[in-house]
């Protein structure tokens, strides 16, 4: 059934304590949970005390300490209720009893390789015991944890350590953990297993000692260096960036290697995904590293925006979500290059965001309803819910925006907010009527904004209209922050128009137009600087000014836009010609020929090369990057053919690898590490490794021999993952027996690596051939591949399906074919996983129509299927919504 926003209402009950404890056992595990319930004063007088569940098992039930009778309750595994509750305060006692080696969802109190531990949020902790399972519910958590010292050496729980020892004559052992702080039962967790530890000691800025642990598989620990770093980094940093200083003694990050999302915030006890903890040079790679950064920041980040204010309900998931990505994002950006990350982020945004919010599945930030809340961790909720803070920046200024957060956070402290609290900080703060603003929470869809622009020689003036539209509505005007400048043929220009403040101009209505004064040449404008809004521009600049642009423009992002720019529409001419030839006519490599406009493009992009590529190499390898081929699919917005797609990105990029073919090599001579120079993770290192691997990539289709060549080379030689993965991706490019002896080679190498391995597949799915699917089925039948293991499905079927246009779009529908049966089969394991593979469907109406038939074929087929899960189903229903 629908859940709707405008639909909540207060708890009946609170429950203001909880003392849990937990006797863990691999199929028999017992718990036993003291609730101190008090009516709610806001809620219905008398109402009865209705807990959630979800497949629980029910061993015993007492209130105050006396057994209840069988009348005055009803017990399934899907809740608990009292049908006339004391109009008082009472403790209630309830015991279930569990299955955590059982437990294939992922959710709840689970087992992963032989460590217990659990995920809560959204609604696991009903999986746990019967409980009020909503955000505005906070209680203090007492918990005893008890386990076989064998198997459980380790016990951690939220808060503090407090008694632990022996339980004598048994084996067992406890510990017991107090978190003073008022939490949702999401954020509830516990860890007991054999684990190895890391840990330093921190001091916040108000002088409290905190120890800071990193536990990992036994024998890993060296590998969670990197991670405990960035603890201690992300810690200090939130102090000095926004004043939050961490609260507790103590602050645990747990890996685990199965796991439904990348990580999860608990209190005091962080659980994660192995795959953003465990890093060395052996085993990863450089964006593997950045990944652990953000993530384990965006963990820790939590603990204020997330944990001490938490979400009123469901509905308001991008008040914790967003603001935290938005605060992860510039931690990784004062860690790293800003320019690079910004580009970075974008480029996520419109790689996940956008598609999401052009097809059947796009929400508002804000949902107004919802069938299955896990269904709702989106790119919209998260990466435009970030976009959404940043924008609050930008109109505010650094100054106000600061003061606001600090307001939320100490209005909200120890309260469960709404998106109303966040804007009412800063419109407090800023004396800024916010309302209008807050519509970005509200519509979905990407909006457009069209410019115009004409410049008056005589008077010295250049006139800019924009207008903005949002897909299939009118309603009322978003508030648009659009960062701008003016560009010259040799620099830029000192305009000046008093509409624009610190390079800012407010677009407010549906269209306006603003003039600038002192302009003695044609300017190139320079829009949306920075990506100051998550918006598609359209203007009709000409290439040589979008070269001008990159160039000369001050703003680094709108000098990579622009190269993508170029090169969108150069890919866009050729994929739409293509796709209205008749067929027959692809003749190979016979058609390659490059216009000069190809021409100009790759030159420039040679004059950029020669001028910058070592002062900056991260931004250079952006530079040189194309489009995805999602990007093209997603410009066209409809009849999208993949294979045409790629066949244009395909031909550009060989085209731009032939014209900068004498730069490679000397490029790549320049970029090598000094030979025994030590490895490092750093964002100057990475760079360098990113734009030696960039042209590595351009050589590889410029000049197959030579790349195949110059990848063994780098393979055989590389002292790190970043190198070696690198290498083998060019050679994964180019069919023969190099390819299949490297990949074989690599299989065998880190057969024993689950991280690494996961690598391996992905690169195998994503090649772009017809043989891929019979590699894939073959790859299904590895001793390594695991329907329980939600990293091993993403790499092989969900790389497939994101990261494989032409082959999971396929003519014949065998690519959707295989998706689909992939997750009918996953979703009798874990329904959470499933759906989120579902939604590699989500741009199926994009498709040309032979291709789109076939996809909605499949998904009706599967929506006629008996016992699908809510997950999948609720997917499904969208997806195929109006069909
Ligand atoms: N709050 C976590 C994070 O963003 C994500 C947990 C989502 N879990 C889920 N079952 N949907 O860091
Ligand atoms: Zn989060």
């Amino acid at each position: 059934q629908t859940i709707r926003l405008e639909d909540y209402r207060p708890s009946d009950h609170l429950i203001d304590r909880v003392d849990l404890d937990i006797r863990l056992a691999p199929h028999d595990t017992r718990v036993s949970a003291t609730l101190a319930v008090r009516p709610n004063p806001a809620g219905v007088p008398g109402a009865p005390l209705v807990l959630d569940g979800d497949e629980l098992t029910l061993l015993g039930l007492a209130l105050d300490g006396q057994a209840l009778p069988a009348d005055a309750f009803a017990a399934s595994p899907g809740g608990l209720t009292l049908h006339a509750p004391p109009q008082r305060p009472f403790t209630l006692t309830v015991e279930t009893q569990i299955d955590p080696t059982a437990n294939t969802k992922l959710m709840g109190l689970y087992r992963s390789g032989g460590v217990y531990c659990t995920q809560c949020e959204a609604d696991g902790f009903r999986r746990i015991t019967y409980f009020l399972d909503r955000p505005d519910v906070l209680s203090v958590y007492t918990t005893r944890i008890e386990a076989d010292r064998e198997e459980a050496p380790v016990l951690l729980g939220n808060g503090d350590p407090g008694e632990a020892g022996a339980v004598p004559g048994t084996g067992r052992h406890f510990a017991v953990w107090h978190d003073p702080h008022p939490k949702p039962a999401y954020l509830f967790a516990l860890v007991g297993g054999r684990l190895d530890r890391v840990s330093a000691p921190f001091t916040t800025m108000e002088g409290r000692a905190v120890t800071v642990a990193v536990y990992v598989e036994p024998g890993k620990g060296p590998r969670a260096d990197y991670a405990l770093d960035a603890v201690l980094r992300s810690m200090r940093w939130d102090e000095a960036a926004f004043g939050r200083p961490y609260d507790l003694a103590v602050f645990n990050v747990v890996a685990v290697s199965d796991f439904n999302m990348g990580a999860m915030e608990n209190k005091g006890l962080n659980i994660f995904n192995d795959k953003y903890v465990l890093a060395d040079p052996e085993t990863a790679t450089d964006t593997d590293y950045a990944n652990i950064e953000a993530v384990i920041a965006h963990e820790y980040f939590h603990n204020w925006s997330g944990n001490r204010v938490t979400c009123r309900d469901w509905f308001q998931l991008c008040l914790k979500e967003g603001l935290t990505v938005f605060r992860d994002q510039e931690f990784s950006s004062d860690m790293r290059s800003r320019a690079v990350h910004r580009i970075g982020e974008v480029r996520t945004l419109r790689a996940r965001q956008f598609p999401e919010d052009a097809g059947p599945l796009a929400h508002p930030v804000r949902p107004r309803a919802y069938a299955e809340i896990n269904n709702f961790y989106t790119a919209t909720v998260y990466e435009k819910g970030a976009e959404i803070v940043r924008m609050i920046r930008t109109l505010l200024g650094p100054a106000a925006f600061r003061a606001g957060m600090d307001r939320y956070f100490s209005e909200n402290d120890g309260r469960a907010a709404t998106v109303e609290d966040f804007l009412s900080a800063f419109a407090a703060e800023s004396g800024r009527d916010l309302s209008a603003f807050a519509r970005w929470y509200e519509r979905p869809g990407t909006p457009r904004v069209s410019a115009a622009g004409s410049h008056d020689a005589q008077t010295g003036r250049y006139t800019l209209s924009l207008r903005q539209s949002l897909p299939g509505g009118d309603g009322a005007p978003l508030v648009i922050p659009v960062a701008l400048g003016l560009v010259g043929a040799a620099g830029p220009l000192e305009a000046t128009c008093e509409r624009v403040r610190d390079g800012v101009f407010v677009l407010e209505a549906a269209s306006d137009t603003i003039t600038f004064a002192g302009v003695a040449e044609p300017p190139v404008p320079s829009l949306f600087r920075g990506f100051s809004a998550p918006v598609r521009l359209e203007m009709d600049l000409g290439d040589a000014e979008r070269l001008t642009l990159l160039r000369h423009d001050t703003d680094p992002f709108n000098r990579w836009q622009a190269a993508q720019s170029v090169a969108m529409r150069l890919i866009l001419d050729r994929a739409t010609a293509r796709a209205q030839e008749a067929e027959g006519a692809e003749g190979a490599e016979g058609a390659e020929e490059a216009g000069p406009a190809a021409a100009a493009y790759a030159a420039a992009l040679g004059a950029f090369l020669d001028a910058e590529a070592l002062a900056d190499p991260a931004f250079a390898a952006l530079v040189l990057g194309l489009p995805g081929e999602g990007d093209v699919a997603n410009e066209m917005g409809r009849d999208v053919d993949p294979d045409a797609i790629h066949r244009a990105r395909q031909a550009l990029r060989r085209h731009l690898g032939r014209s900068l073919r004498g730069r490679l090599d000397p490029l790549r001579a320049a970029l090598a590490p000094a030979a025994g120079a030590p490895f490092s993770p750093d964002a100057a290192s990475a760079g360098r490794r990113a734009l030696a691997n960039a042209a590595l990539d351009l050589l590889g289709i410029a000049d197959p021999e030579a790349g195949t060549q110059a990848a063994e080379a780098q393979l055989a030689a590389a002292t790190n993952m970043t190198d070696r993965l690198a290498a083998l991706s060019v050679l994964a490019q180019i069919p023969g027996p190099a390819r299949e002896r490297a990949l074989e080679a690599f299989g065998e190498r880190y057969a024993d690596e689950p991280l690494v391995l996961d690598k391996w597949f992905a690169l195998q799915a994503t090649i772009p051939e017809a043989g891929t699917l019979e590699r894939i089925a073959r790859l299904r039948r590895h001793p390594a591949f695991a329907m329980t293991n939600p990293n091993r499905v993403r790499a092989l079927i969900g790389s497939f399906g994101l990261g494989n246009p032409t082959q999971f779009a396929r003519a014949d529908g065998a690519g959707f074919a295989l998706l689909a049966e992939t997750v009918e089969a996953l979703d009798r394991v874990n329904p959470q996983i499933a759906a989120k593979l579902l939604t590699t469907f989500g741009s199926w109406r994009m498709l040309e129509p032979a291709r789109s038939s076939r996809a909605g074929e499949i998904l009706s087929r599967m929506q006629a299927r008996p016992g699908l899960s809510r997950d999948v189903t609720d997917i499904l229903a969208r997806t195929l919504a109006g069909s």
